[in-house]
């Protein structure tokens, strides 16, 4: 959530700041700025795209081989040009960029207040730098001394960058709870919230750990923690290739995402899986096989659409491993007080691995004693290095801000996972699972001839842009799917959308069924398949519009439905893995119609890292 950006080195800060807020967009959009350090300070701030500040800057002298950049995604106060980032002190000596939330800061502000401090933002950060101000005048300090003087003071999550007009070539950067990165150049550095603005200069890179505190120059860095110990940090190598942070000739970022699935969920199967000789090896839970294997009960925390894939993971670990499976939204299970035993092992799913609530809830499973398990995106990131055990999905960067190829790379885990404690407990038989395993590894093409299916989404999409509400009905596997298409199709297009099990249909949302209702039913998985005839029928009964994802072949409800959308047939197990693909493109080509930003929806971010 908020993109941050720094650079001091040789090279003009500027253009280097602006190319990486725009790569850093995704995490927010609703304002931008830019401090720049040359002799003076120099700001420059808009409320909007990164697009709208280069076009208000355009003509004004922004040299400087040191600065600060920042991207919004508003917690304290509106998205308008004074709340955007960066933010002066009072004395406008020091210029701060801040992501995260200073929970105390209407404490701090009164205090400073009382010392006639005046501000002119709503923001928590302005109140941040106006106490290192605070500490710098009052004991003469050198600005990481002040910066670790006032953080210490500080109750919340944060990554800062600060700079000095009287010590201006340093920049200072820290982290709490929220994700910095430093890239490591000839004579220059870079920072970033993540590693996406800094993979075209370097691919050396430290992660700043909670509570550390960066001191940079151009030809040297020093870390301290904030009980001003000298750190020694870990030199990492990014594997990230550039072309992944392209659009590489989609239209959009999320367009991109939608067809790499099947190249993605067979980077997350490579090596994992093999049919013939019936193994599948997740290097992540070897050291932990047997803790596995003997778990009382499995426990998944997430939230958003990695939620809705840990919901298909709790059938899947329940049918075949017959291991108990709850699924919790991580911001509750953090704060109801549950029952965590040592014997649980709870797994978090994440595309960012950055979560707030998501890492929180893990940090309360360690705690408790429990085994947790990362099935995390990004590479390095939090949860990733806070889980005793974990696996990548290796989906590459998913830059739309709607999930699509992080929660098909979420499924194969969890269905590799699933299969794997299967064969640990000897809980399903060996001929089936050789089946499934097969099947797996035909998903990628069957979604591939999915995928040829687009133009006829795009007319189903045609038909309905305009209806203010959708329903998504799904049984079993396809429960989930349901879920997660209304979500994508609310996160896109503005369009309220419910999902349902579809038997629940009855309990309420049937009185919103007419003429005018779009309901998508998800009808390819074969258990229950009569139950959703049935369930169509009640519909069409009220006049509901239906529009039908079913298997290839399909008589039955092509005869009642209004829209059929036939996909390859699968084993039940995986059949969201090819549902949810349809569902992807309608959302895409309804918000497309509707004139909406796919990549960048309104009020959402791609990295949620405040609760
Ligand atoms: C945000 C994103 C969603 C994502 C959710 C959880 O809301 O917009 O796409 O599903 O966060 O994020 P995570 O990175 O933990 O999967």
């Amino acid at each position: 959530m908020c993109g941050i950006v720094g650079y001091i080195g040789k090279q003009e800060a500027y253009p280097i700041i602006i190319k990486g807020l725009q790569r850093l967009e995704y995490r927010g959009y609703d304002s931008a700025g830019v401090a720049i350090l040359d002799g003076d300070l120099k700001m420059f701030k808009k409320k909007g795209k990164v697009s709208d500040l280069e076009a208000s800057v355009k003509g004004l002298n922004t040299s400087g081989n040191v600065g600060i950049g920042h991207t919004r995604w508003a917690t304290h106060g509106p998205p308008n040009d004074v709340n955007a980032h960066p933010h002066y002190s009072h004395n406008q000596r020091l210029a701060i960029i801040h992501n995260g939330i200073i929970e105390n800061y209407s404490t701090l502000k009164s205090a400073l207040e009382n010392l006639g401090h005046t501000f002119i933002s709503d923001t928590d950060t302005e109140v941040l730098v106006h106490v290192i101000e605070e500490f710098q005048k009052r004991d003469g300090l050198k600005l990481e001394e002040a910066v670790r003087k006032a953080l210490k003071r500080v109750i919340g999550a944060y990554a800062i960058v600060v700079v000095d007009k009287e010590d201006p070539n340093k920049l200072v950067a820290a982290r709490k709870a929220s994700p910095l990165v430093i890239g490591l150049g000839k004579d220059e550095f870079f920072i970033a919230s993540d590693a996406t603005p800094i993979i075209e200069y370097t691919n050396r890179v430290i992660y700043l750990q909670d509570e550390e505190i960066a001191i940079i120059h151009h030809n040297s860095l020093e870390i301290i923690n904030i009980e001003n110990e000298v750190q020694d940090p870990e030199i990492h190598e990014l594997e990230m290739k550039l072309e992944a942070l392209e659009k590489g000739g989609y239209d959009s970022f999320m367009l991109k995402e939608i067809y790499q699935q099947p190249d993605t969920i067979a980077d997350g199967m490579r090596g994992r899986i093999n049919v013939e000789e019936g193994w599948i090896k997740l290097g992540g839970i070897n050291e932990f096989q047997e803790r596995i294997k003997k778990a009382k009960r499995l426990i998944i925390v997430a939230c958003g659409t990695s939620w809705h894939a840990g919901l298909i993971g709790e059938y899947l670990v329940e049918d075949l491993a017959r291991l108990p499976v709850e699924v919790e939204y991580a911001s509750e299970f953090r704060y109801r007080n549950p029952v965590i035993n040592e014997d649980d092992v709870v797994i978090a799913l994440s595309q960012s691995g950055e979560t707030a609530d998501t890492l929180a809830a893990l940090e309360l499973a360690k705690d408790k004693g429990a085994l947790i398990y990362g099935i995390v995106n990004v590479v390095g990131s939090s949860i990733a290095r806070l889980t005793h055990a974990g696996s990548y999905i290796h989906a590459g960067p998913e830059i739309g801000v709607a999930s699509t190829k992080a929660f098909t790379g979420q499924l194969t885990l969890l269905t590799l996972l699933a299969m794997r404690i299967a064969q640990l407990r000897d809980s399903v038989d060996k001929e089936f699972l050789g089946k499934l395993m097969k099947e797996l590894v035909n998903i990628p093409d069957k979604i591939r001839q999915v995928l040829e299916l687009n133009e006829k989404v795009r007319y189903i999409a045609s038909e309905i842009q305009d209806s203010p509400n959708a329903i998504y009905l799904g049984r079993g596997y396809n429960f989930p799917v349901a879920l997660e298409g209304a979500l994508k199709l609310k996160e896109i297009s503005y369009i309220h959308a419910e999902g349902y099990p579809a038997a629940e249909m009855k309990h309420g949302p049937i009185a919103l069924i007419d003429e005018k209702m779009p309901v998508v039913v998800l009808a390819n998985n074969t258990n229950n398949y009569d139950k959703v005839v049935s369930n169509i029928q009640e519909v069409k009964a009220r006049k509901g519009i239906v529009i039908a994802i079913v298997n290839e072949g399909d008589t039955e409800i092509k005869k009642i439905a209004d829209y059929t959308i036939e996909i390859p047939a699968t084993m039940d197990e995986l059949a969201p893995f090819l549902s949810v693909i349809p569902l992807q493109l309608l959302s895409y080509h309804i918000a497309i119609m509707r004139g909406c930003n796919v990549d960048q929806p309104r009020n959402l971010a791609k990295s949620v890292t405040v609760e």
